[in-house]
């Protein structure tokens, strides 16, 4: 695994890496249980939408945030293929991407490093995708220009994450993410490990995070050509688009 220290906004990056160590052990649990298994099946629909069938055995995708790997764990059986990158700014996650099969056939590398100033050469990837990341991202404009870099032209982008504003049914989605979601989180968090992590990032993330078509906006002016798509009733979103 090569270490990459430096980050866009080492504050507020030292402040993630630090509450995703403290849940590192139980991230898969968690993750279950507050979307009550929902998640894995919006990973296959998203990397069913990203990636075609009939693939280049030679696609070499980078998964943003790629945590325990359930994302590229996720095209790895959809597509046995292709290769993998996984990059997180937390060392204590990525340690349990080893535990997926994607890992363990071979198809995977591990890389420390943040999503606005990666380590990559120029156009070094057939596509970039992250699955509950983009939340994170403080600066739009520069990460998504740095994933412009990456990406070969025409290349694959896709990004998965929580909807914010995109339905009338928006203001009971509000409640129900930003507010019931992130208590039971807190609890089961207390319970899970003792008290020992703060839980802060998804009602704080949640509530600044962008709309869909805001997304869209921010994509297209950093030379993607973007669709998404919404599942839940809009709570969930997914950008798909090419670089230019
Ligand atoms: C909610 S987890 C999602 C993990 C995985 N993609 C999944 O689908 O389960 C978010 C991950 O993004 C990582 N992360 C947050 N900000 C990041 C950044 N700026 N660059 C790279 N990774 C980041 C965190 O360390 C964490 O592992």
């Amino acid at each position: 695994m090569s270490i990459v220290t430096s980050s866009s906004n080492p504050e507020y990056v030292d402040l993630v890496r630090d509450d995703f160590h403290k849940l590192s052990q139980s991230y898969d649990l968690l993750n279950n249980f507050m979307s009550l298994g929902t998640d894995r099946q919006f990973r296959y629909i998203a990397i069913k939408n990203m990636i075609p069938e009939k693939i280049s055995p030679l696609e070499t995708i980078l998964d943003i945030g790629t945590g325990t790997g359930h994302l590229s764990n996720e095209a790895f059986k959809q597509n046995t293929g292709i290769s993998v990158v996984g990059m997180d700014i937390s060392h204590s996650m990525i340690e349990y991407c080893k535990d997926r099969d994607v890992y363990s056939a071979g198809s995977m590398n591990l890389v420390l490093g943040d999503a606005a100033k990666t380590p990559f050469r120029r156009h070094a990837f057939d596509g970039v995708m992250s699955g509950f990341v983009g939340r994170h991202f403080t600066d739009y404009p520069s990460t998504l220009h740095e994933h412009n870099r990456i990406i070969r032209k025409y290349g694959r982008i896709m990004m998965l994450e929580m909807g914010r504003r995109a339905t009338r049914l928006a203001p009971i989605i509000d409640v129900y993410v930003g507010q019931m979601m992130s208590l039971l989180g807190k609890l089961a968090v207390l319970i899970v490990t003792r008290g020992k992590a703060p839980f802060r990032l998804l009602e704080e993330t949640y509530a600044r995070f962008h709309s869909p078509e805001e997304l869209k906006k921010l994509y297209n002016d950093a030379g993607f050509i973007t669709r998404y798509k919404l599942g839940l009733m809009g709570s969930i979103v997914v950008m798909l688009g090419l670089r230019k």
